[in-house]
């Protein structure tokens, strides 16, 4: 059988060193200490990775599984739990997911061949991401395992965690626990593409059998993701602070806005327009929002506060909810 490859990494394997823009997200180019490790990153010890990982999560390194981001950690999860529960219910394995949440998360677990349940009851799954895309909001563990109760497995996307001071999860209660997280985020490492699933000590082994679609981390990526974990204090704490003052220019108009733990927040205060109408009319004026309908929720609109363009480019926002008769 052809061993699958994914294409970013073989572009990153054969142009080790060039700067390139494989990707975008709002943390690309936004962090000043990440520049100097980067310069000079120490040589590619995937296991050093993995044991480094692993040691923040307090779980022996052969739990953790390197991927190429959260989203390729997220699949090889679901595609594994899609197989280990198949026929479990007398029918396709049940995830359960609230909305509004990261839709490749619902997209890739129904691929995968879960449907989805909302009402209360025994499901295989239960999925989310902590802090939330696109609420921004960090639910205690408590709750997360409550939300977990009648599941066998819970898979928690922890991107959006080092954000915030937030320990990882370490336990998911009765239910089997699998997290990801990655570097893409709260390290700006899009280009990098080095993220990670950590899997429940009892599902190592079946999970390796799926693990086989990984194909390798690029060595420049691992270099690089060794030397940003190196220096994580530093960058985090930058990574924090404009957070901290993104947060605070929104909380000055959207006092609810204060318990965001993540820079992302749904503003529902899109009256009758809705979010879609919200979100074209911004564009028009050059203010990029994303509709709440992504996100499985049409009365809203996601707010990224990543930039350090954030005060401003919140400020145009604004202007256009202004103009729309949107503010009171
Ligand atoms: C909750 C969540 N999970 C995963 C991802 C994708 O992460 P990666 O780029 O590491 O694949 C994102 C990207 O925004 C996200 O918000």
């Amino acid at each position: 059988m052809t061993h699958p490859r994914f294409p970013l990494g073989e572009y990153i394997r054969r142009n080790a060193g060039l700067p390139h823009d494989l990707a975008q997200s709002g943390m690309r180019g936004e962090i000043r200490s990440v520049r100097a490790p980067l310069r000079r990153p120490p040589l590619p010890d995937p296991e050093e990775l993995a044991r480094r990982i692993a040691r923040r999560h307090g779980v022996v390194p052969e739990r953790v599984f390197l991927t190429h981001g959260a989203t390729e950690a997220n699949t090889l999860v679901l595609l594994h739990l899609a197989r280990r529960h198949a026929g479990r219910a007398g029918g396709r394995p049940r995830v359960r997911v609230r909305l509004p949440e990261y839709p490749p998360l619902l997209d890739t677990a129904r691929f995968a061949g879960f449907r989805t349940i909302s009402e209360v009851g025994e499901v295989e799954l239960t999925l989310l991401s902590n802090p939330s895309n696109p609420e921004g909001m960090l639910l205690p563990s408590e709750s997360v395992r409550a939300l977990a109760e009648r599941s066998r497995e819970l898979l928690v996307d922890e991107t959006f965690r080092e954000f915030t001071s937030a320990p990882p999860l370490h336990d998911g209660g009765s239910a089997e626990l699998w997290l990801t997280g990655t570097f893409t985020k709260a390290f700006g490492a899009d280009d990098l593409r080095v993220g990670y699933a950590i899997a429940p000590e009892g599902q190592v082994e079946s999970f390796r059998s799926v693990s086989w679609l990984l194909d390798g981390i690029p060595p420049p990526s691992i270099s690089g993701a060794l030397a940003l974990d190196r220096h994580r204090p530093r960058i985090l704490r930058e990574v924090r602070e404009r957070f901290v003052r993104n947060r605070r220019a929104l909380v000055e108009v959207e006092p609810s806005a204060a318990t965001i733990a993540a820079p992302v927040w749904f503003d529902r205060n899109v009256g009758t327009l809705g979010g879609d109408r919200l979100a074209r009319a911004a564009l028009r004026r050059g203010v990029l929002v994303c509709p709440g309908r992504f996100f499985g929720d049409p009365n809203g609109v996601r707010v990224c506060l990543t930039r350090s363009t954030f005060p401003a480019d919140f400020a145009a926002y604004r202007e256009v909810k202004a103009k729309l008769g949107l503010l009171r």
